[in-house]
């Protein structure tokens, strides 16, 4: 398992998201517990940290989430891995499973969920065309691929200057589909400051 967890937390306000405290522990903890079970786990930390934590290897991670993500990949040895953000705390194992096996069929699969709010371009401040929101999905972590190909896919991106907020884009543009799965509203993203509240009343109905 990958974990991009070196970003700065911008738009949140409160450091390095890693660090950050949701049910009395740290989102780096909650994801590393998440994947308890995983052969291998890569995290990619803020420059300037470093961790000790059995079985986990750090790096320090790059200036974008893709640079975090190559970084990491160059390390990995299992044939598939998963990509996780470190922002999405409450992970369901009943998600990484579904992953995990459509990367093993198909070679690339993400979670993905419906879209609940009506769906409009925004045209200069004025409500433009709507898009079809039933045609659409909001995609999640962690996304599954062959490790082969998630490299190849990284390095093309490289050579080409495309930059993606997710690891599926540069598996797409390199012509390989990747499989969509049921993901889960509860492994949302924790980015704006509200989200905390949300993340701290989950935490405490969550079980592992
Ligand atoms: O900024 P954003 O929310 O898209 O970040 C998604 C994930 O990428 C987070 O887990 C963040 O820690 C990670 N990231 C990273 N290295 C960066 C920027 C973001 O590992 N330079």
């Amino acid at each position: 398992m990958l974990l991009p967890a070196a970003g700065s937390g911008e738009r949140l306000g409160r450091g390095p998201k890693a660090w950050l405290e949701v049910g009395g522990r740290t989102l780096l903890d909650w994801a590393l517990a998440a994947f308890a079970w995983a052969d291998e786990r890569l995290v990619a930390l803020p420059a300037g940290y470093s961790l000790d934590h059995p079985g986990v290897r750090f790096l320090p991670g790059g200036r974008t989430r893709q640079e975090s993500v190559y970084t990491l990949l160059l390390e990995a040895r299992g044939e598939v891995v998963l990509v996780h953000d470190v922002a999405r705390p409450f992970l369901a194992p009943a998600v990484a499973q579904r992953v995990l096996q459509a990367a093993h069929r198909h070679g690339a699969a993400a979670p993905v969920v419906l879209v609940p709010d009506t769906l409009i371009q925004d045209v200069d401040g004025f409500y433009g065309p709507p898009a079809p929101r039933e045609a659409y999905r909001l995609v999640q972590t962690p996304q599954g691929f062959g490790r082969e190909l998630l490299l190849e896919a990284h390095r093309k991106a490289r050579q080409e200057g495309l930059e993606a907020t997710d690891d599926a884009q540069l598996v797409l543009a390199l012509g390989h589909p990747v499989a969509l799965v049921e993901g889960d509203r509860r492994a949302f993203k924790i980015t704006y400051p509200e989200d905390l509240l949300l993340a701290e009343g989950l935490a405490r109905v969550w079980q592992e």
